[in-house]
């Protein structure tokens, strides 16, 4: 009896800490204020997307963030944004934030996007303007505006004041691992992965 009891007290004590764990760790302050100082309505206002407002369709993918580095006020506070702007025919390539799960709101455009699970199931959607989709946090994901002539626009939201981004197409080919083991990784020749290397845009330095 005593025995199951203490399982029983493990297991909520466990399901409590996931709860918990959900977002960024706990703070034990209403918010973080930079060296503990007096801070005024203005600590708690971006205004870093006013530069969005009547803005010109873009040449490139461009990712406007509001998250931590730009917005310190969302030290603890486990969200953050960011504005995705999509040229038409242009796709964000496969890539994942490790630290939150992204809510994406697309409100202008449409959007073709997927993700993988960790069993590689692929997931994917056509979203029309008006619609959310949720990337689970830390799979790969991409998003690609496949209308040819208009641009897209969407708003994500982030579980993390600081989710992090990582590349799938930078990290493997980006950041000099070696020719020959991305070779045998890929079962390719070297060639073929200089061809893929110098395809980055910016290119990776040489080693
Ligand atoms: C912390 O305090 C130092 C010295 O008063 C100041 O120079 C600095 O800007 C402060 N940091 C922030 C993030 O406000
Ligand atoms: C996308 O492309 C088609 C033409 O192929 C066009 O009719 C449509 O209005 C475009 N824009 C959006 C936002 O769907
Ligand atoms: C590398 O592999 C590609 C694709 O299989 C092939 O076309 C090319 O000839 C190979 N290059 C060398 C140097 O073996």
């Amino acid at each position: 009896m005593a025995k199951y009891e203490l399982v029983v007290a493990l297991v909520l004590s466990l399901s409590l800490f996931r709860l918990t764990s959900a977002g960024d760790p706990d703070i034990l302050t209403d918010f973080v204020a930079p060296n503990g100082t007096n801070v005024d309505g203005n600590f708690f206002t971006y205004t870093g997307m006013r530069s969005l407002v009547g803005f010109n369709s873009p040449t490139t993918v461009t990712v406007t963030k509001a998250s931590l580095k730009e917005f310190p006020a969302l030290d603890g506070q486990s969200v953050s944004f960011a504005v995705l702007e999509f040229p038409a025919g242009s796709v964000n390539p496969p890539h994942t934030h490790p630290r939150g799960s992204e809510l994406l709101f697309l409100i202008y455009g449409s959007l073709e996007v997927g993700f993988v699970d960790t069993t590689n199931k692929l997931f994917t959607q056509t979203l029309q303007t008006g619609d959310m989709f949720i990337f689970p946090k830390g799979l790969v994901h991409y998003q690609y505006n496949f209308n040819q002539t208009d641009f897209a626009v969407a708003v994500s939201a982030f579980g993390s004041a600081s989710a992090g981004t990582v590349s799938v197409p930078v990290t493997v080919f980006g950041t000099n691992i070696d020719d020959g083991i991305l070779a045998k990784s890929f079962n390719t020749n070297v060639s073929t992965i200089e061809a893929l290397k110098a395809g980055l845009t910016p290119p990776p330095t040489k080693a």
